[in-house]
This record gives structure tokens, sequence and C-alpha cells, in this order.
């Protein structure tokens, strides 16, 4: 492949000198004008650019975000919410909060450019609490709009009237699951909801159809506006369309943001050519792909994938091409884009014991063997560390993970046995020599039970 070069549509104007994230600076570069043209075209056809453009959603689970908006009820004469995802919970990700913060009004138009598709009237930015800064800025953001007939009644003079509000989540994890989100946006607890029935898409918001979208999915459809939807599914590759937001966290020389076509960066170009590879002495030893719910990949494992000829190939870690199908088919996922790279000098049962004291924090409780199952990887990973490992406690956790997942009411269960599952499964020599080894301090990040 030859060296990797940013392909920049989202963060196209982020980061440039004198940008703001104000209207004025976005009008100055061209801002809401994709917003007018797609306002003079039947929403339809909106929905069949978006459909053709094959935009994947950039949330997690990679979902055809043009399938999700043709399966919107839309003969029950309800009404039909938008729900922007600004929760951005999952650890080792951060591209949603930068958007917000850098380039508010990119996401607006995205938003409302997808009302108008979907024949919204009112929509929601659901934003984590932890983000109070990020808030203001939307909030600002929303009023600017407003106040240039943007967004609220009669937009751009036509007859169309949508609302858009900023709604502050309390602050938990599960409050980024969709159907969670939802719940707490009704002024409940977020106790995600059981699906068949509750699709979003016909039971969602108030009991009406409802589209959630990821904050970078919505901006997309910007693009998908402007470009159309073949000339942007000629980005990145087939299936995998469009660019993508690799945050890099951990053990690089440049951690950060970057913005590259879907599949055209493998995982070692990004690490060593554009992050600048390991820190002084040090190798990588894991990296998890797409934030830490994916499963983690071990330097030197090597998996099989299919080319786009049909044949075999023997791929490793540092060969994978960074877009959904490769990832999934190595046996981990994309998700939401968040890579956390792990040196040499991580102890692998410290790193799953801090995961799994976050997910113990997180499950809401509703589901036992989530509720239960994820208090018992803490527990197990935490004595471990504080120096009460048993040689059969590799066994033992990947026992408890095995019967979270696939057995619970929301994917919180796969997203918190995984990592589980993985580590121990790919670093089972470090945790068969837990008990044997000699007792180091653990580090500060891991709690104690
Ligand atoms: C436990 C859990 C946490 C999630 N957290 C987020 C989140 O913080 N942000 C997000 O966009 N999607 C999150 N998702 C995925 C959402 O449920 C949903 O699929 C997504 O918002 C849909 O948007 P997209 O199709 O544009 O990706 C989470 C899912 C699960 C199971
Ligand atoms: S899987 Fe966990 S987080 Fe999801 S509903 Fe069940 S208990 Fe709650």
């Amino acid at each position: 492949m030859p060296a990797p070069v940013q392909r920049r549509l989202i963060f196209a104007h982020i980061d440039e000198p004198g940008y703001t994230p104000d209207l004025a600076c976005y009008r100055r570069h061209g801002g809401y004008e994709v917003m007018k043209r797609a306002f003079a075209r039947p929403p339809a056809e909106l929905i069949d650019e978006v459909k053709k453009s094959g935009l994947r959603g950039r949330g997690g689970a990679g979902f055809s975000c043009g399938l999700k908006w043709t399966l919107v009820d839309r003969k029950s004469g309800k009404p039909i919410y938008l729900v922007v995802n600004a929760d951005e919970s999952e650890p080792g990700t951060f591209k949603d909060r930068y958007i917000i913060h850098q380039d508010p009004h990119q996401l607006i138009e995205g938003a409302m450019i997808t009302c108008w598709a979907n024949n919204v009237q009112q929509a929601y930015i659901y934003i984590r609490g932890e983000f109070p800064h990020g808030a203001r800025i939307l909030e600002k953001a929303i009023a600017e709009a407003r106040a240039a007939n943007l967004v609220g009644k009669n937009i751009l003079g036509t007859a169309y009237s949508c609302d858009l509000f900023v709604h502050r989540g309390a602050g938990a994890y599960i409050c980024g699951e969709e159907t969670g989100l939802i719940e707490s946006l009704e002024g409940k607890r977020p106790y995600p909801r059981i699906k068949p029935p509750y699709f979003p898409a016909v039971l969602g918001l108030y009991q009406c159809p409802t589209i959630v979208n990821n904050v970078e999915t919505l901006c997309h459809v910007k693009h998908i506006a402007d470009l159309g939807g073949d000339a942007y599914a000629r980005i990145g590759t087939p299936n995998n369309t469009g660019t993508r937001i690799y945050c890099v966290s951990g053990h690089v020389q440049r951690p950060g943001y970057y913005e590259f076509e879907c599949g055209k960066i493998t995982m070692g170009q990004l690490l060593h050519e554009v992050c600048g590879g390991p820190l002084p002495g040090r190798k990588f030893k894991a990296v998890i792909p797409g934030g830490s719910s994916a499963k983690v990949l071990r330097f030197g494992e090597k998996f099989n994938i299919k080319q786009k000829d049909g044949s075999m190939s023997e791929l490793g870690v540092e060969d994978l091409p960074l877009d959904f199908d490769t990832l999934a088919a190595a046996g981990t996922m994309g998700g939401s884009g968040g890579i956390i790279v792990m040196d040499d000098s991580v102890n692998m049962v410290e790193a799953l014991a801090n995961l799994n004291a976050f997910y113990a924090h997180e499950s809401c409780g509703q589901c036992t063997p989530c509720r239960e199952g994820s208090l018992w990887m803490k527990k197990i990973s935490a004595r471990m560390v504080h120096g009460g490992a048993r040689p059969q406690d590799g066994e033992l956790l990947k026992n408890v993970a095995d019967q979270i997942a696939g057995r619970t009411i929301c994917a919180f269960g796969e997203a918190c046995a995984w990592p589980t599952q993985s580590f121990v499964q790919k670093f089972g020599d470090e945790f068969a020599g837990y008990s044997a080894a000699k007792k180091e301090p653990p580090a500060e990040s891991v709690p104690l039970i």
C-alpha cells in the first residue's frame, strides 16, 4: 500500500488556523449551503443518496444508515424524531467531542438535512453529562442557527419547521446505548429496552418512530448530500465507504485524531507511519481497534482474511486494513474508531482489571448475567492483581464472560464480556503465569475491589 495521506471530509477545516466554532466562520467556509440545496430536493431523493452512499454508522455497530432510515415507520401517523447520539462514552473514543468543540455547525447542518429527509419536526442532541463545555457550545450554535432561520420555524423561508434541542445526560456509559438513551431522554433511568418490540425506528422516543444516529454519522450525511451518494461511495472501499476518524490513544509517539478513507490504511501504517511508532525502547504488544469493548488483538497473531478476488491471505495485526469487514473477519470490530495501543510495558492482567472495574460500575443492573457477571469479573481480576491470584483464574474469568455474552437485554453484555474473553484467550500465558509470578505493586489505575 502507498504511504497514507489523510482524506479530510469531517475535519476539512478543523485545526485550520483561525477556524472558530461560530456561525460566521462556518458560513465563510460554505456552511449551510448544502442544506439550502438539500431543502430544494424531495426528501425521498436524499434518503436514496444516503442509501447509495453505503454509509455505515460510526457509533459502534456499523449499521447501514440508509437502511436504518428506510426502516422508520412512516405509516403510524405519529411524529418521527431524530436523536443525535453525542454520549460518546466508549473508552478510547474522543472524536464526537472534538467535532462538537471545533465545528458544531457541521453537526447541526447534517442533523437538519437528516430531519428534512425524514420529515422530522423535533430533534434532540443527547450529550453526555460529563461534556458541559460541549453542551454550552452546542446551545450557543443552535441559538445562532435559530436566529439565522436555519433551525426553528419556516426554515429558510420554506413551509418546513423543525426544532433542535440539546439534552444533557446525567453521565452513564449505558446512556450511549440507543434505547437506554431514549429512556433517559424521557426522564427515566437509562434502562435499555428489549428489542423486539422496542426498535427505535418503530417504537422509540415517546413510543414514536425515532432515528438514533451518532454525531460523526450525521456529519457524513452533510457530505453525502453535497457530493451525491455515488461519489461518496467511491471514497473508501466497497461496503466500507467514506472516511473514518480514528482516535488513537496509548503507547504511540503521536496519539490523536486522524481521518482516512475507510479501509485504505492498515493498522501498521497508522501506528508506525502516522502515529510515529512505539515509544523509545518499546515494542507494540496489543491493540484494541474499536473502543474498549472490541476484542483485543495481539501483535504477532495471524488472521486468514478473504481478499477482494476471493482468495485468502494470512495477515498479521499490522497488515489489517482498518475497515469494518476486515476487523470483523479478524474476530474484533471497528466499533467507534477508538484505537487503544498497549506496548510491552503493559501488564495485561492489570489492563483487564481496569476495564472490568469500568464495566462493573456501568452495568445498569437489569439483567442478572450482566449485573452479577461484570461484578465477578471485576472482583476476580482485582483479586489477581492485588496478590490473590489462583492458577485457575484465567479459566474462571473466561467462564463468567461466556455466561454473559448473548444472554442479556442489550449489547452491553457483549461489550463487557469480549475484553475478558479475548484478553484471556490471547494472553493466556500471562494469566496462567500470574499466580506464580512475583507480586509487584499494581498500577494505581487498578482499583481494589
Ligand atoms: C453499551 C453501549 C454503549 C454505546 N455507546 C454509544 C455512544 O456513546 N455513542 C454512540 O454513538 N453509540 C453508542 N452505542 C451504539 C448505539 O446504541 C447506536 O447503535 C448508535 O448510536 C447508532 O448510531 P449510528 O448508526 O450512527 O452508529 C452504544 C451501544 C452500546 C451497546
Ligand atoms: S446487558 Fe447489562 S447494561 Fe444492558 S440491560 Fe442488561 S444489565 Fe443493563
